[in-house]
């Protein structure tokens, strides 16, 4: 019986570490141990042995039949490992450099922000930063945006659950509802109630309205919005910043007009055109670009400014409408496809 095991093992020896598939490995286990199998063969010559020699081969058989296990076991591992290697394909040097095609370069919006921020900077902006999500108070109400207003509805802004938790963004009433913020305005409120005047502050931002994606809408977008506080402001003083900021920015033969609008946070209030004839694609003679206005009373009452005292313009607009003129985009889509041959124009 122990030539026979240890011919047996040398067999398995042999034989079981170079086994390649799982079919081939099943076969082969049954060849040792399966109820035909050479092993189970051997042990059942047990019967045959005499009583006293009885110990000595079960302990031959089990430690014959620990090694044939073993020698199994590691065949298995070896197939399983061989599988998983052939479906992950040749290995990767994830220290090789990457075969994409070099450094990046900015988004059109990108470039758009920044020249934006950097014109405003020469004349003293600094660039003040606020929350997408919003709560009511800061997006409306202290906006002098009372609650029928039409911007508030369900319909054109993103109201979040009344049971979600924000802890990064403070709520003034306890009971007012997140919100998506639908504009920049809000920025000015965070940052008039954080500090005194005098303030000149630019704010550039996403924001987020319910509206149904097309050539000129889109749910998301970007905004960049202006506050200045200080005493003794003007609309004269509001003009002469936008004529610098566009003729800065498109040219100096950019002209600005402005019409009477109404916007609850300034009174007067005002939308802006600008000439853009010598822009790309452009075929009217004035383009509307914004809003703006003297901040109004009840806003610098909501901050705890003294109107009396303090005097103030603001003004907003979108910054793809800005990106499409000056490079003349004629679908806004095409800002957030990420397609290459889009973005490579601007690189
Ligand atoms: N918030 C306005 C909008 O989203 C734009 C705007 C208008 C901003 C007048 C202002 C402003 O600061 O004074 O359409």
């Amino acid at each position: 019986m122990q030539d026979q095991l240890s011919a047996l093992l040398a067999k398995a020896v042999a034989e079981l570490p170079s086994l390649k598939s799982r079919p081939e490995f099943e076969a082969t286990k049954a060849r040792y141990v399966g109820p035909h199998g050479e092993l189970t063969a051997v042990m059942k010559q047990m019967g045959a042995v005499p009583k006293d020699q009885r110990p000595a081969a079960g302990k031959l058989i089990n430690e014959a039949k620990t090694q044939i296990q073993g020698l199994l076991d590691a065949a298995l591992i070896k197939i399983d490992e061989a599988e998983i290697a052939a479906q992950l394909g040749p290995s990767v040097d994830a220290t090789l450099p990457s075969p994409d095609g070099g450094p990046g370069s900015h988004h059109p919006l990108t470039l758009v922000r920044e020249e934006m921020c950097r014109i405003l900077r020469k004349v003293g902006f600094t660039v003040a930063d606020g929350p997408e999500v919003e709560t009511e108070y800061y997006c409306f109400d202290a906006l002098n945006t009372p609650p029928d207003h039409p911007a508030r509805d369900e319909k054109d802004t993103f109201y979040l659950p009344a049971a979600s938790r924000f802890a990064n963004v403070s709520k003034k009433n306890p009971d007012e509802k997140y919100l998506l913020r639908t504009h920049t305005s809000s920025v000015q409120i965070r940052t008039m109630l954080k500090g005194a005047p005098p303030i000149r502050i630019v704010s550039p931002g996403r924001v987020y309205r319910r509206d149904t994606s097309d050539a000129t809408h889109s749910a998301n977008f970007h905004q960049l919005e202006c506050l200045y506080v200080d005493k003794n402001v003007t609309v004269r003083d509001l003009k002469a910043l936008l004529d610098y900021i566009f003729t800065s920015l498109l040219g100096k033969d950019t002209k600005t007009r402005f019409r009477p609008h109404y916007f609850g946070y300034t009174e007067p209030s005002f939308e802006v055109d600008l000439t853009a004839a010598h822009l790309p694609k452009v075929k009217k003679p004035w383009i509307e670009i914004g809003g703006c206005g003297m901040v109004d009373p009840t806003v610098f009452s909501a901050v705890g400014y003294d109107p009396e005292v303090w005097s103030g313009y603001a003004f907003g607009m979108g910054l793809e409408r800005l990106a499409m003129l000056l490079y003349g985009i004629d679908d806004i889509r095409y800002f957030y496809q990420n397609d290459l041959r889009f973005l490579r124009q601007f690189a």
